[in-house]
Protein backbone atom coordinates (compact mmCIF):
# COMPACT_ATOMS: atom_id res chain seq x y z
CA UNK A 1 0.00 0.00 0.00
CA UNK A 2 1.51 3.45 -0.65
CA UNK A 3 -1.35 5.69 0.88
CA UNK A 4 -3.27 5.51 3.98
CA UNK A 5 -6.40 7.28 4.23
CA UNK A 6 -5.41 9.20 1.11
CA UNK A 7 -1.94 10.02 2.19
CA UNK A 8 1.60 9.63 0.95
CA UNK A 9 3.92 7.62 3.23
CA UNK A 10 7.22 8.96 2.88
CA UNK A 11 9.05 5.54 2.90
CA UNK A 12 7.04 4.39 -0.79
CA UNK A 13 8.25 8.11 -2.19
CA UNK A 14 9.95 7.11 -5.14
CA UNK A 15 13.47 8.74 -5.01
CA UNK A 16 14.51 7.49 -8.89
CA UNK A 17 15.58 9.77 -11.61
CA UNK A 18 16.69 9.33 -15.01
CA UNK A 19 18.58 12.19 -15.88
CA UNK A 20 18.93 12.98 -20.03
CA UNK A 21 16.73 10.96 -22.72
CA UNK A 22 19.38 10.09 -25.55
CA UNK A 23 21.59 8.57 -23.36
CA UNK A 24 20.04 8.70 -19.85
CA UNK A 25 22.11 8.76 -16.77
CA UNK A 26 19.69 6.60 -13.75
CA UNK A 27 19.91 7.56 -10.45
CA UNK A 28 18.86 5.30 -7.37
CA UNK A 29 18.64 8.80 -5.51
CA UNK A 30 19.21 12.23 -6.36
CA UNK A 31 22.29 13.42 -4.50
CA UNK A 32 25.59 13.51 -6.52
CA UNK A 33 29.10 13.70 -4.57
CA UNK A 34 30.96 16.32 -6.28
CA UNK A 35 34.22 15.48 -7.68
CA UNK A 36 37.27 16.56 -5.18
CA UNK A 37 36.78 16.76 -1.73
CA UNK A 38 35.80 13.03 -1.41
CA UNK A 39 38.95 11.65 -3.58
CA UNK A 40 39.14 9.75 -6.52
CA UNK A 41 37.15 6.69 -4.92
CA UNK A 42 39.27 4.04 -2.33
CA UNK A 43 39.06 6.48 0.15
CA UNK A 44 35.36 8.16 -0.16
CA UNK A 45 33.67 4.84 1.44
CA UNK A 46 35.08 4.67 4.66
CA UNK A 47 34.20 8.27 5.05
CA UNK A 48 30.90 8.22 3.82
CA UNK A 49 27.71 5.83 3.42
CA UNK A 50 27.42 5.65 -0.46
CA UNK A 51 24.38 3.61 -0.32
CA UNK A 52 22.96 6.67 0.56
CA UNK A 53 24.20 8.19 -2.93
CA UNK A 54 23.01 8.18 -6.19
CA UNK A 55 26.23 9.23 -8.34
CA UNK A 56 29.74 9.42 -6.90
CA UNK A 57 31.96 12.05 -9.15
CA UNK A 58 35.47 11.11 -9.02
CA UNK A 59 37.98 13.45 -8.34
CA UNK A 60 39.09 15.23 -11.61
CA UNK A 61 41.55 13.12 -14.04
CA UNK A 62 43.63 14.21 -16.84
CA UNK A 63 45.14 12.40 -19.41
CA UNK A 64 49.22 12.66 -17.35
CA UNK A 65 49.63 13.78 -14.30
CA UNK A 66 49.51 17.28 -12.94
CA UNK A 67 51.19 18.69 -9.47
CA UNK A 68 49.31 19.98 -7.09
CA UNK A 69 49.06 23.92 -6.79
CA UNK A 70 51.68 25.62 -4.58
CA UNK A 71 51.06 26.07 -0.68
CA UNK A 72 49.26 27.36 0.85
CA UNK A 73 46.74 25.97 -1.21
CA UNK A 74 43.55 26.13 0.94
CA UNK A 75 42.00 28.62 3.38
CA UNK A 76 39.56 29.46 5.61
CA UNK A 77 37.31 32.28 4.34
CA UNK A 78 34.17 33.22 6.33
CA UNK A 79 31.59 30.56 5.20
CA UNK A 80 33.41 28.66 3.49
CA UNK A 81 36.86 27.99 1.57
CA UNK A 82 39.04 29.22 -0.73
CA UNK A 83 41.51 26.83 -2.40
CA UNK A 84 43.55 26.22 -5.47
CA UNK A 85 44.51 22.29 -5.76
CA UNK A 86 44.67 22.64 -9.22
CA UNK A 87 43.08 19.05 -10.18
CA UNK A 88 46.61 17.10 -8.85
CA UNK A 89 46.08 13.65 -9.97
CA UNK A 90 48.75 10.84 -10.67
CA UNK A 91 46.94 10.82 -14.63
CA UNK A 92 43.86 8.52 -15.78
CA UNK A 93 45.89 5.34 -15.88
CA UNK A 94 47.42 5.21 -12.55
CA UNK A 95 43.60 6.53 -10.83
CA UNK A 96 42.08 3.88 -12.44
CA UNK A 97 44.45 0.90 -11.58
CA UNK A 98 44.16 2.29 -7.79
CA UNK A 99 40.67 3.09 -7.54
CA UNK A 100 38.94 0.86 -10.42
CA UNK A 101 37.84 -1.99 -7.96
CA UNK A 102 36.24 0.40 -5.42
CA UNK A 103 34.62 1.86 -8.45
CA UNK A 104 33.09 -1.84 -9.59
CA UNK A 105 32.21 -2.27 -5.80
CA UNK A 106 30.32 1.10 -5.11
CA UNK A 107 26.75 0.59 -4.70
CA UNK A 108 26.06 4.06 -6.45
CA UNK A 109 26.77 5.12 -10.02
CA UNK A 110 30.16 6.34 -10.72
CA UNK A 111 31.51 9.36 -12.86
CA UNK A 112 34.60 10.35 -14.20
CA UNK A 113 35.48 13.87 -14.06
CA UNK A 114 37.52 14.93 -17.09
CA UNK A 115 40.56 17.74 -17.08
CA UNK A 116 42.04 18.25 -20.36
CA UNK A 117 43.90 21.92 -21.70
CA UNK A 118 42.75 21.24 -25.44
CA UNK A 119 39.93 19.30 -27.31
CA UNK A 120 42.82 16.64 -28.62
CA UNK A 121 43.95 16.55 -25.23
CA UNK A 122 40.11 15.81 -23.96
CA UNK A 123 39.77 13.06 -27.04
CA UNK A 124 42.65 10.89 -26.26
CA UNK A 125 41.78 10.90 -22.27
CA UNK A 126 38.27 10.06 -23.27
CA UNK A 127 39.87 7.17 -25.38
CA UNK A 128 42.05 5.99 -22.64
CA UNK A 129 39.23 6.07 -20.21
CA UNK A 130 36.57 4.23 -22.66
CA UNK A 131 39.00 1.30 -23.00
CA UNK A 132 38.40 0.44 -19.24
CA UNK A 133 34.56 2.01 -18.39
CA UNK A 134 32.67 -1.05 -18.90
CA UNK A 135 35.37 -3.43 -16.76
CA UNK A 136 35.20 -0.34 -14.41
CA UNK A 137 31.57 0.66 -14.06
CA UNK A 138 31.68 3.41 -14.76
CA UNK A 139 28.28 4.76 -15.33
CA UNK A 140 29.14 8.41 -17.00
CA UNK A 141 31.62 11.10 -17.81
CA UNK A 142 31.78 14.58 -16.85
CA UNK A 143 33.49 17.20 -18.75
CA UNK A 144 35.35 19.31 -16.10
CA UNK A 145 34.68 23.28 -17.65
CA UNK A 146 34.80 25.31 -14.30
CA UNK A 147 38.58 24.52 -13.64
CA UNK A 148 40.27 27.94 -12.47
CA UNK A 149 43.67 26.75 -12.28
CA UNK A 150 45.78 26.71 -14.41
CA UNK A 151 44.12 25.67 -17.64
CA UNK A 152 44.41 27.60 -21.17
CA UNK A 153 46.91 30.22 -19.25
CA UNK A 154 44.96 30.86 -16.60
CA UNK A 155 41.52 31.24 -17.86
CA UNK A 156 38.48 29.08 -17.43
CA UNK A 157 36.94 27.61 -20.36
CA UNK A 158 33.94 28.83 -19.83
CA UNK A 159 35.71 31.96 -20.57
CA UNK A 160 34.63 31.23 -24.13
CA UNK A 161 31.51 29.33 -24.53
CA UNK A 162 32.96 28.36 -28.30
CA UNK A 163 35.49 26.14 -26.69
CA UNK A 164 33.07 24.45 -24.03
CA UNK A 165 31.41 23.71 -26.65
CA UNK A 166 33.90 22.17 -28.73
CA UNK A 167 34.39 20.21 -26.17
CA UNK A 168 31.48 18.86 -25.64
CA UNK A 169 31.07 17.81 -29.15
CA UNK A 170 34.41 16.06 -29.36
CA UNK A 171 33.70 14.45 -26.11
CA UNK A 172 29.96 13.15 -27.70
CA UNK A 173 32.02 11.90 -30.63
CA UNK A 174 34.25 9.78 -28.23
CA UNK A 175 31.71 8.31 -26.59
CA UNK A 176 28.05 6.69 -26.17
CA UNK A 177 28.11 7.32 -21.94
CA UNK A 178 25.79 9.88 -20.42
CA UNK A 179 28.29 13.21 -20.66
CA UNK A 180 27.86 15.57 -17.82
CA UNK A 181 29.00 19.30 -18.36
CA UNK A 182 30.02 21.04 -15.02
CA UNK A 183 29.64 24.79 -14.31
CA UNK A 184 30.61 27.28 -12.11
CA UNK A 185 27.62 29.45 -10.98
CA UNK A 186 29.57 32.44 -12.52
CA UNK A 187 30.36 30.56 -16.01
CA UNK A 188 30.75 33.30 -18.89
CA UNK A 189 27.44 33.48 -20.55
CA UNK A 190 25.82 30.91 -18.73
CA UNK A 191 22.50 31.33 -20.11
CA UNK A 192 24.13 30.39 -24.22
CA UNK A 193 26.26 27.03 -22.49
CA UNK A 194 23.04 26.19 -20.69
CA UNK A 195 20.53 26.26 -24.12
CA UNK A 196 23.32 25.55 -26.68
CA UNK A 197 24.99 22.83 -24.86
CA UNK A 198 22.18 20.27 -25.52
CA UNK A 199 22.22 20.90 -29.18
CA UNK A 200 26.22 20.11 -28.57
CA UNK A 201 25.93 16.59 -27.33
CA UNK A 202 25.63 16.78 -23.43
CA UNK A 203 22.48 14.98 -21.41
CA UNK A 204 23.11 16.62 -18.03
CA UNK A 205 24.14 20.11 -17.01
CA UNK A 206 25.65 20.30 -13.21
CA UNK A 207 25.97 23.35 -12.25
CA UNK A 208 27.73 23.07 -8.69
CA UNK A 209 31.03 24.43 -9.71
CA UNK A 210 32.76 27.44 -7.58
CA UNK A 211 33.02 30.68 -8.49
CA UNK A 212 36.62 32.59 -8.30
CA UNK A 213 37.91 34.24 -4.91
CA UNK A 214 41.13 36.12 -3.94
CA UNK A 215 42.14 36.80 0.07
CA UNK A 216 45.57 38.99 0.56
CA UNK A 217 47.32 38.30 3.63
CA UNK A 218 46.74 40.12 6.64
CA UNK A 219 49.83 39.85 7.69
CA UNK A 220 52.67 39.98 5.05
CA UNK A 221 52.63 41.26 1.87
CA UNK A 222 50.70 38.76 -1.06
CA UNK A 223 47.69 36.72 -0.96
CA UNK A 224 46.50 34.18 1.20
CA UNK A 225 46.78 31.55 -1.31
CA UNK A 226 50.09 31.15 -2.71
CA UNK A 227 48.27 30.58 -6.35
CA UNK A 228 46.83 34.18 -5.64
CA UNK A 229 43.01 33.21 -6.82
CA UNK A 230 41.49 30.15 -6.31
CA UNK A 231 38.32 28.57 -6.17
CA UNK A 232 35.65 29.02 -3.74
CA UNK A 233 32.91 26.56 -1.87
CA UNK A 234 30.58 26.28 0.81
CA UNK A 235 27.37 28.26 2.29
CA UNK A 236 28.83 31.76 1.31
CA UNK A 237 28.32 30.80 -2.74
CA UNK A 238 24.49 29.19 -1.98
CA UNK A 239 22.49 32.24 -3.00
CA UNK A 240 24.79 32.71 -6.35
CA UNK A 241 24.30 29.11 -6.91
CA UNK A 242 21.00 28.82 -6.32
CA UNK A 243 20.20 31.85 -8.96
CA UNK A 244 22.95 30.34 -11.57
CA UNK A 245 20.38 26.58 -11.07
CA UNK A 246 17.41 28.69 -11.89
CA UNK A 247 18.46 30.52 -14.61
CA UNK A 248 20.25 27.27 -16.33
CA UNK A 249 16.88 25.73 -15.69
CA UNK A 250 14.71 27.93 -17.01
CA UNK A 251 16.60 27.94 -20.12
CA UNK A 252 18.55 24.42 -21.09
CA UNK A 253 16.98 21.35 -22.45
CA UNK A 254 18.89 19.43 -20.35
CA UNK A 255 18.08 18.11 -16.69
CA UNK A 256 20.09 20.10 -14.04
CA UNK A 257 22.16 18.80 -11.19
CA UNK A 258 22.42 21.61 -8.52
CA UNK A 259 25.33 22.25 -6.23
CA UNK A 260 27.49 24.78 -4.68
CA UNK A 261 27.46 25.45 -1.19
CA UNK A 262 24.34 23.20 -0.01
CA UNK A 263 25.24 22.46 3.80
CA UNK A 264 21.73 21.04 4.86
CA UNK A 265 18.45 19.16 3.45
CA UNK A 266 17.00 22.53 3.76
CA UNK A 267 19.78 23.56 1.39
CA UNK A 268 19.29 21.19 -1.25
CA UNK A 269 15.21 21.51 -1.16
CA UNK A 270 15.72 25.25 -2.10
CA UNK A 271 18.15 23.76 -4.90
CA UNK A 272 15.74 21.33 -5.78
CA UNK A 273 12.62 24.05 -5.78
CA UNK A 274 15.27 26.28 -8.47
CA UNK A 275 15.10 23.81 -11.07
CA UNK A 276 17.92 21.05 -9.90
CA UNK A 277 16.86 17.32 -10.48
CA UNK A 278 19.56 16.11 -8.25
CA UNK A 279 21.63 18.21 -5.70
CA UNK A 280 25.75 17.86 -5.65
CA UNK A 281 27.43 17.88 -2.18
CA UNK A 282 31.12 18.64 -1.81
CA UNK A 283 32.78 20.89 0.65
CA UNK A 284 29.70 20.30 3.22
CA UNK A 285 30.80 16.06 3.34
CA UNK A 286 33.39 16.85 5.27
CA UNK A 287 31.79 18.31 8.13
CA UNK A 288 28.93 15.81 8.11
CA UNK A 289 29.09 12.73 6.31
CA UNK A 290 25.64 11.65 7.33
CA UNK A 291 24.08 14.58 5.46
CA UNK A 292 23.29 12.50 2.33
CA UNK A 293 20.95 9.86 4.58
CA UNK A 294 19.55 12.89 6.53
CA UNK A 295 18.51 14.42 2.75
CA UNK A 296 16.91 11.17 1.44
CA UNK A 297 14.71 11.59 4.34
CA UNK A 298 13.99 14.89 4.01
CA UNK A 299 13.51 14.16 0.39
CA UNK A 300 10.09 11.78 0.91
CA UNK A 301 9.01 14.31 3.77
CA UNK A 302 8.62 16.76 1.77
CA UNK A 303 7.27 15.03 -1.09
CA UNK A 304 4.57 13.12 0.95
CA UNK A 305 3.83 16.06 2.50
CA UNK A 306 3.09 17.99 -0.96
CA UNK A 307 0.61 14.49 -1.96
CA UNK A 308 3.22 13.45 -4.27
CA UNK A 309 4.92 9.86 -5.10
CA UNK A 310 8.12 11.25 -6.99
CA UNK A 311 11.34 13.43 -6.37
CA UNK A 312 10.71 15.11 -9.46
CA UNK A 313 7.51 16.92 -7.95
CA UNK A 314 9.95 19.38 -6.11
CA UNK A 315 11.61 20.22 -9.17
CA UNK A 316 11.46 23.89 -10.42
CA UNK A 317 8.40 24.40 -7.72
CA UNK A 318 9.97 28.07 -7.31
CA UNK A 319 10.40 29.01 -10.73
CA UNK A 320 7.84 31.86 -11.30
CA UNK A 321 5.13 31.35 -14.08
C1 LIG B 1 39.38 20.37 -1.84
C2 LIG B 1 38.51 20.47 -3.05
C3 LIG B 1 38.87 19.81 -4.21
C4 LIG B 1 38.06 19.91 -5.35
N1 LIG B 1 38.42 19.24 -6.48
C5 LIG B 1 37.60 19.27 -7.58
C6 LIG B 1 37.92 18.51 -8.74
O1 LIG B 1 38.89 17.76 -8.79
N2 LIG B 1 37.08 18.63 -9.82
C7 LIG B 1 35.95 19.42 -9.79
O2 LIG B 1 35.23 19.51 -10.79
N3 LIG B 1 35.63 20.13 -8.68
C8 LIG B 1 36.43 20.07 -7.59
N4 LIG B 1 36.07 20.76 -6.46
C9 LIG B 1 34.84 21.58 -6.47
C10 LIG B 1 33.63 20.83 -5.88
O3 LIG B 1 33.31 19.66 -6.60
C11 LIG B 1 32.38 21.74 -5.89
O4 LIG B 1 32.04 22.00 -7.24
C12 LIG B 1 32.61 23.07 -5.19
O5 LIG B 1 33.36 22.85 -4.01
C13 LIG B 1 31.30 23.79 -4.84
O6 LIG B 1 30.44 22.97 -4.08
P1 LIG B 1 30.40 22.96 -2.46
O7 LIG B 1 30.22 24.38 -2.02
O8 LIG B 1 29.26 22.06 -2.12
O9 LIG B 1 31.73 22.40 -2.00
C14 LIG B 1 36.86 20.68 -5.31
C15 LIG B 1 36.51 21.32 -4.11
C16 LIG B 1 37.30 21.22 -2.99
C17 LIG B 1 36.87 21.90 -1.72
Amino acid sequence: MTQEQGRILPHTVDLTVTLGEEHPLELERPIVVGSGPLGFGNEAGGTLDLRDVGLFVVRGISLHSRVGGPLPRLVEVPGGLLHAVNRENPGADEVMDRHGASWRAAPCAIALSLVAPSVKELSRLIARVERRADELGVAALEIDLTSSCDLLDGRRWESSVDEALRLIDTARGATNRPLIAKVSPTAHELRRLASESVDAGIDVLSVSGSPTGYLPNRTRRGPSLAAGVGELSGPLIRPGSLAAIAEAASVSGAPIIGGGGIGSPADALDAFAAGARAVSLATALWADPMLPGALLQSLRRAVAARGERSVLALSGSALGS
